[in-house]
């Protein structure tokens, strides 16, 4: 049953607000280079604090308040979520969040797969809907260099088997770096393509301040079709939905693949996502120089009401500014980069922090 009297939320340039990235750790077991380079991410770094954290009450209080106002997907993410206890636990609660059509919220996760395997099963019971896994070579070395970890990745390999096995859906993100890991599309194509699991090439994006970005380390989706066109034969087959990251490509002999072209085909456009870090800050784009201090608004004690009544009340005041927020949103940073070259943003927020 659709609930009454509930409109999806726009921003500025009509953009509904229906995907949230819920961050539940700064911290991650990788120290990607193009997210967490451990001259930045070292010993010394000062990573949030256990206290500053956002509690699962305080996380399901927010995605309640976000599906009340149109949200339809919670995507669980981190730095790396599954070194959270009892994830679980909490992906059984947000379950139980209906949308404004009625329908179940989708539940997803995004994880470096290193723990994935031993999860897989309690994962599937919570009700996950869904999983996507970050694996950017099958080259051993390769994807040391990639992560700067002395890790195989047929650990990540393993945990991909254990969710298929279980029942999970999944889909693998592959970050190529020009002149890193760039060899291992081919490969990287062919394994999943055979197993019938889409990859989703993603091009190494400005994001944060730490990653030493340079457009020479960008290969463009375009040059990398192109090149999968070649040995296998692809078609397009497009965006499902308008606001989907990723456009959909088909191999001639079975299965997909997807591009995500934030740097040479920006998708701001239609961009319906909003985040929410650990520590309880919203950004309504993955570029944002600052967030909005929610945790504020909803940490505290209750008086004289009952803690339901505290609740409630506190869910409301907390969706009228979210409202506020989102119907002010402007963000278009992807687009403004590619018309305006010189684009030179302020101090912008990392990804580990953020959330993929
Ligand atoms: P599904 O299609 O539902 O599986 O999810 P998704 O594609 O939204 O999630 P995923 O975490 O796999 O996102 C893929 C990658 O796209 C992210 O890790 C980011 O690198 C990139 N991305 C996602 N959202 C944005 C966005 O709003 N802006 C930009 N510039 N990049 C994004
Ligand atoms: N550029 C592109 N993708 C990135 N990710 C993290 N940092 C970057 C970046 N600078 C990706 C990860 C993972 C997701 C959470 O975000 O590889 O797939
Ligand atoms: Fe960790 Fe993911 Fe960042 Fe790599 S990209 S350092 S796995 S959060
Ligand atoms: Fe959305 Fe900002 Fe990414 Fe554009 S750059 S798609 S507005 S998160």
């Amino acid at each position: 049953m659709t609930k009454k009297n509930s409109q999806p939320l726009r921003d500025n340039f009509d953009r509904n607000l229906t995907d949230l990235r819920i961050s539940l750790t700064d911290q991650c077991n990788f120290r990607c280079s193009y997210c967490m380079p451990k001259e930045i991410f070292g010993k010394d770094y000062q990573f949030l604090s256990k206290k500053e954290l956002l509690s699962f009450e305080e996380i399901k209080l927010l995605s309640n308040a976000f599906v009340n106002l149109g949200v339809e997907k919670l995507r669980l993410t981190g730095g790396e979520p599954l070194l959270r206890k009892n994830i679980p636990e909490l992906i059984h609660d947000l379950k139980k969040f209906k949308t404004l059509k009625g329908e179940n919220v989708e539940v997803t996760l995004t994880t470096n797969g290193f723990l994935l395997q031993q999860f897989t099963s309690s994962l599937k019971k919570s009700g996950l809907d869904r999983v996507t896994i970050s694996l950017d070579a099958l080259d051993e070395n390769i994807f040391r260099r990639m992560i700067d970890r002395k890790y195989s990745p047929k650990i990540v390999l393993s945990g991909i088997d254990a969710a298929i096995n279980e029942g999970l859906a999944v889909k693998v993100n592959m970050v190529v770096k020009k002149g890193v890991n760039h060899n291992q599309i081919i490969p990287m194509a062919d394994y999943f393509r055979t197993r019938n699991i889409q990859l989703r090439f993603i091009e190494f994006m400005d994001v944060g301040n730490s990653n030493q970005w340079d457009s020479k380390h960008v290969l463009p989706s375009g040059e990398i079709v192109k090149l999968l066109n070649r040995k296998f034969g692809v078609a397009e087959v497009g965006r499902k939905t308008a606001s989907e990251v990723a456009e959909v490509w088909s191999y001639s002999g079975g299965g997909t693949f997807g591009t995500i072209s934030s740097v040479s085909k920006p998708f701001c456009k239609n961009c319906s996502r909003a985040r929410l870090s650990s520590d309880g800050l919203l950004y309504t784009c993955l570029f944002s120089s600052s967030g909005y201090d929610l945790k504020k608004h909803i940490r505290g004690k209750s008086c004289s009401q009952s803690d339901r009544e505290f609740i409630e009340t506190k869910r409301s005041h907390v969706e009228n500014i979210i409202k506020q927020i989102w119907e002010g949103r402007t963000d278009r940073y992807s687009e403004q980069r590619l018309t305006d070259k010189t684009n030179t943003h302020e101090r912008k927020i990392e990804m580990s922090y953020i959330g993929g």
